[in-house]
């Protein structure tokens, strides 16, 4: 995180003696980056952070890529992922490249460990359940809607509460820098001169939830930290509980942003997507499309254009929202459109979304600068149907999308999604472009990009 932020107790000055009650040093522990000329954050310990008893190799998590030479367009329905693993082990990945890597996790079993990212900052973004986050920097709760940035060499804990009666398991998106480069807001959030967020920015420091107590976990045993590196686990084992910091102030810290924050900027015409950019790292970035109003000059197309987006590959996770006048998409699931060639609104959706006011999706998108290919995992949940979907008679497009929308009018908006866009909202003129009746579905299918 680009500003500055402490919690605990710390010295008057760095690099001084700091001791503890019993009269002993507590151990200093610069945490650096970009060979300390980046964000970084000084933490106390108890213990000195470098006491290992042992350690061993233990798996690996090299991706396989299939399908590199193949270009089209993918549906991958993630919701039929069976729990599998711990939030650590039970990560899928779907996409990735030499820079980012996305999966998808199903915990059903709890982390007896503790787990550090040496390799990249991870993005989870929360669809459902709720816990806590245990770092070394303090504890981040979290639940639905979050995203929890964890920056690299971040030691970690992630434990889900148990699911009460009528709350989904815990799922949860990861998207990893894996080209060693840091999840940051966008610099032209910032003050140059103060890196605080400036006006036009869609969030801002009060959106942000950073590490709260406890902090300070004083044990003696054997520890496990698992270490991921070089496209392994190794199991490190230590004397003392890896989270024994009394105190530390930085700018590199995990928080937390729950996707409900940030603020959609909505213009007179459609918006491109970078209006809806919530972090970027090197070579790809995260954008949040929330429920929000639409364009509002009176002949808006709300839908997004027909766009070739040259330089990127697309991945969109679709969170919540009515999905039944998109074709073939669910909640859960992942659409990529790749960097060759055209895409855009189903047949007919332009025409039906006319004079549609609001949208109630929710999707998280990483659009990425190079080219993704997919795992064995993704091919496994691959809609094949996909790629020809946009193939169909507008006419025959257009029964079937009122039909949708007559459903979605009789059907009502899941509980989640009543804080928007639920009710019909009113017409702003009497025209061509006024033909659809359901502002709930019509809505549904305006936010794709
Ligand atoms: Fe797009």
């Amino acid at each position: 995180m680009p500003y500055y932020s402490k919690l605990g107790k710390i010295p008057s000055k760095r690099h001084i003696q700091f001791r503890r009650p019993d009269g002993g040093l507590y151990s200093e522990e610069v945490f650096g980056t970009e060979g300390f000329t980046g964000p970084t954050s000084t933490l106390y310990h108890i213990h000195p952070p470098t006491q290992v008893i042992g350690w061993k190799p233990l798996y690996s998590t090299k991706v396989e890529y299939v399908e590199r030479e193949v270009m089209r367009m993918r549906h991958v329905k993630s919701a039929p992922l069976p729990p599998k693993g711990d939030p650590i082990t039970g990560r899928v990945v779907l996409f990735g490249n030499k820079d980012v890597e996305m999966s998808v996790c199903v915990p059903v079993d709890a982390m007896k460990y503790h787990f550090k990212n040496a390799a990249a900052d991870e993005c989870i973004f929360i669809h459902f359940g709720k816990g806590t986050v245990f770092t070394q920097f303090g504890a981040l709760k979290f639940g639905p809607k979050d995203y929890i940035v964890i920056p690299k060499g971040t030691i970690y804990r992630m434990d889900f509460d148990a699911v009460a009666d009528g709350e989904a398991e815990p799922r949860f998106l990861v998207i990893e820098s894996v080209n060693g480069s840091h999840i940051l807001p966008p610099p032209r959030y910032m003050s140059k001169k103060t890196a605080q967020f400036l006006e036009h920015a869609p969030y801002c420091e009060r959106d942000l939830r950073s590490p709260q107590l406890p902090l300070t976990f004083d044990k003696k045993g054997s520890y496990e930290v698992r270490i991921k590196s070089r496209d392994f686990v190794h199991g490190y084992t230590y004397r003392y509980h890896p989270l024994d910091c009394v105190g530390w102030d930085g700018c590199y810290y995990p928080y937390c942003f729950n996707i409900d924050d940030f603020s959609p900027i909505v213009g007179k015409h459609h918006m491109p997507p970078p209006t809806h950019q919530t972090f970027e790292a090197h070579n790809f970035v995260i954008c949040s499309f929330c429920p929000r109003p639409l364009d509002f000059h009176p002949l808006a197309v709300v839908v997004p254009y027909n766009h070739s987006n040259l330089d990127s590959d697309e991945v969109l996770y679709y969170v919540e929202g009515n999905y039944k006048a998109r074709r073939g998409i669910e909640v859960g699931s992942l659409s990529l459109h790749p960097q060759g060639i055209a895409h855009g609104p189903h047949p007919g959706t332009v025409e039906a979304t006319l004079g549609v006011t609001h949208t109630n999706e929710l999707a998280v998108m990483c659009d990425t600068f190079a080219p993704l290919f997919p795992t064995q995992a993704a091919l496994d949940l691959d809609d094949l149907a996909y790629p020809q979907s946009w193939e169909e008679e507008p006419e025959a497009a257009l029964t079937r999308l009122r039909a949708a929308a007559t459903a979605a009018t009789a059907a009502p908006t899941a509980k989640s999604n009543t804080r928007v866009a639920t009710k019909k909202q009113p017409t702003k003129k009497k025209s061509a472009a006024s033909k659809a009746k359901s502002s709930s579905t019509r809505a549904a299918s305006a936010n794709t990009w």
